[in-house]
């Protein structure tokens, strides 16, 4: 039986003062039945690594430099992330890989440096609309994948990978239960194929996730908790999510 794992991604929200008051919300209302997870914007890492010390609500990062340290003016790197307690790091948002033009094997680097520091790589993976209308949904996820799948090698099982179709994402535009669970299935299919270890992998949907529709998300038998965008920013909400993973 896999754990659920439900991760807040903050993205560019918040102030010093919010994200005190949305952590002081979240670990108040524990224990939880899963995992959870805040991935907090860079600047506030070190006081919600003060914040959640002592709690087992974690904290992560929304992105990594694929480079460990040096004359890479504005990244961060894992090492200093790993220097705040930081235990995941999102790599791969389709907000990356469309703004910031990150390929499928730069994703794959980011995983890989981030999983030699010990802090686990949530990947994302998903399609847009027009490659979904164009059919090409499970090419494009599969190549997504299969980068990541090639560079991690036999660690590959240590990575958490999030879908998250990009027409779902800040849209209000959930996908299905069912539509999720037909590429969660394909994507559990491509991770056994690589590692004896697919079965104990956890496998997160991201999309307009809200309390309303995570308890039937999660109820898939290949969801295994989710990536939560507008949804993690008031505690209520998320709190809410969370007691839908279980
Ligand atoms: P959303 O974002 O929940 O606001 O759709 C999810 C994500 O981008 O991770």
């Amino acid at each position: 039986m896999r754990r659920k794992l439900v991760a807040g991604n903050w993205k560019m929200h918040g102030s010093r003062a919010s994200s005190a008051e949305l952590l002081a919300g979240i670990t108040a209302a524990r224990p939880y039945d899963c995992d959870v997870v805040v991935c907090v914007p860079f600047p506030y890492l070190s006081e919600a690594a003060v914040a959640l010390a002592g709690s087992d609500v974690r904290w992560g990062a929304q992105d990594c430099s694929a480079f460990e340290q040096g004359a890479y003016t504005g990244e961060v790197s894992v090492l200093m992330l790993a220097d705040f307690g930081c235990r995941y790091v999102i790599v791969g948002h389709s907000e990356r890989r469309q703004y910031h033009a990150e390929s499928d094997q730069l994703v794959a680097d980011k995983a890989k440096v981030a999983l030699a520091r010990g802090v686990t790589p949530i990947v994302c993976v998903g399609e847009t609309l027009a490659q979904r209308e164009a059919g090409e949904t499970e090419a494009v996820v599969k190549r997504q994948l299969s980068a990541v799948i090639h560079t991690l090698g036999h660690c590959a099982s240590e990575m958490v990978v999030a879908y998250e179709p990009v027409w779902a994402i800040g849209t209000g535009r959930t996908a299905t239960p069912e539509q999720a669970q037909a590429v969660h299935a394909l994507l559990r299919a491509q991770l056994r194929a690589a590692t004896p270890q697919a079965d104990h992998m956890r496998l997160l949907y991201g999309g307009s996730v809200k309390a309303d529709n995570a308890a039937a998300l999660f109820a898939q038998p290949d969801i295994d908790g989710g990536l939560i965008g507008g949804a993690s920013l008031k505690a209520s909400d998320f709190v809410a999510i969370c007691r839908a993973a279980r």
